[in-house]
């Protein structure tokens, strides 16, 4: 998550999600952590952008709140680069550096060189130790990270505010023999913070919801799932690209974007290109038509927000050969119980179960009374299409769109 605000683009566009909006700032203020928690292009990151912008605006709360975004897809993963990376973004944000001379911060010898309290600097020092042995602590450095934090914030007065975007990736720790249970290890480290607030943001909403909520208990840590736009959220965004549009078009609209913005936008955009007139309810079938086609085209953005979202579940996943086999019968048949479907993979009950079990943890299969589904619709569309074999090329002809179509539900 950039630091930077909000474009003009972006401004021109958003809805405010105000419910969400006051739910991170009550958190903030009660000194408690926040789990935000979504799938991919439902505005996890620009809610939060939007949040640290208005307060650093508020000039009663950025008098004593220093905000922070990292985005850890971003940042090392490995304790020893972590360490030096993550203090340095909060002392460059303390010190107001400039973004050409934040990466001097990542230095921890650089910040022994600053002024800071002897506090920070025993803690430095410690880390900056484990650092020039042959075997460091691990555990130790990545406490003392955490430990760094609340010591700026404590000498300076100010309330801390961190954002962790991609904050999976702390899970990345657990590869670590030392460490192995990263969620617990964050937790130990920041559950009795009082100066520091964490907002831990995430796609991968089935596991860190298991792992924090095991790790931190409720008062410490308030998990917050952002929900998909409803109707009328979907339509005032497509209608700020669209203009007015017709409630049935609306609806057709909502339906295939099942509420995920960064869809809504892209749907909308190509609607403008095609010249189709949302005022008219004639447009309704035509909506399919040119979902149709992007769902099925390599080259659209839907397409690419898809496979990134179903790529990156399997690979989550991992043993990906027949978990793919199974998500392939998912997509294929509609509304299969365990024994179809253990019978269409040449498995037994209980591994097929097991199986489906996982894809669930990654948020892709779930159960819904005693048949399995997609998670997410615009996934299960786009894989009906993929494991059909059809793939349209931006002159597709009319033939080729209506086999999608037929598909596609
Ligand atoms: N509240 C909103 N109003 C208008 N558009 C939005 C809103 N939220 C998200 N969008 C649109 O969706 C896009 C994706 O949003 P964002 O990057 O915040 O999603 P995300 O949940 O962080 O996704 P990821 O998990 O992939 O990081 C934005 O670039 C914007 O076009
Ligand atoms: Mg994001």
């Amino acid at each position: 998550m950039p630091q930077n605000e909000l474009s003009n683009r972006e401004k021109s566009l958003y809805c405010p999600r105000q419910r969400y909006l006051d739910i991170i700032r009550r958190n903030i203020s009660h000194s408690k952590h926040t789990l935000l928690l979504a799938p991919c292009g439902l505005g996890k990151s620009l809610l939060v952008r939007d949040l640290f912008e208005s307060e650093k605006k508020d000039k009663s709360r950025s008098a004593n709140t220093t905000f922070v975004a990292l985005d850890l897809a971003r940042v090392s993963i490995s304790p020893e680069n972590f360490a030096q990376e993550f203090i340095g973004s909060i002392a460059a944000a303390n010190d107001r550096a400039q973004a050409g001379g934040a990466l001097a911060y990542e230095d921890i010898d650089f910040l022994l060189q600053q002024k800071y309290s002897g506090e920070v600097r025993e803690i430095l020092s410690r880390i900056r130790n484990e650092l020039q042995k042959i075997k460091p602590d691990q555990r130790l450095i990545l406490t003392q990270a955490f430990a760094c934090a609340e010591q700026f914030a404590a000498d300076n007065n100010r309330k801390l505010v961190i954002a962790l975007d991609d904050a999976e990736q702390l899970l990345g720790f657990d590869n670590f023999p030392q460490i192995r249970d990263s969620a617990q290890l964050f937790a130990d480290a920041t559950k009795r913070s009082k100066n520091v607030v964490y907002i831990l943001i995430s796609s991968f909403v089935s596991e860190m919801r298991k792992r924090f909520s095991h790790s931190l208990d409720t008062q410490s840590l308030d998990i917050v799932n952002l929900e998909s736009f409803s109707a009328q959220e979907t339509r005032q965004l497509a209608e700020k690209i669209l203009g007015k549009m017709d409630e049935r078009v609306a609806a057709q609209m909502h339906h295939w974007c099942a509420g995920i913005p960064s869809v809504t936008v892209s749907l909308a955009e190509k609607l403008v290109q095609a010249h189709i007139n949302v005022k008219d309810v004639a447009s309704v079938p035509k909506i399919k038509d040119i979902f149709a086609q992007e769902i099925a085209s390599p080259a659209s953005l839907i397409y690419q927000y898809t496979k990134e979202e179903f790529s990156t579940a399997l690979v989550h996943a991992r043993g990906a050969s027949l978990l793919k086999s199974i998500v392939r019968v998912v997509a294929l048949h509609d509304n299969l119980r365990l024994t179809e479907i253990a019978r269409k993979v040449y498995r037994s009950g209980p591994v097929t179960k097991s199986l489906l079990d996982r894809l669930g943890e990654v948020d892709l299969i779930k159960k819904k009374d005693s048949t399995f589904e997609f998670q997410n619709p615009i996934v299960k569309n786009w894989c009906k299409a993929y494991f059909a074999g059809l793939e349209l090329s931006k002159d597709a002809a009319g033939e080729e769109i209506e086999q999608v179509k037929k598909l596609i539900s």
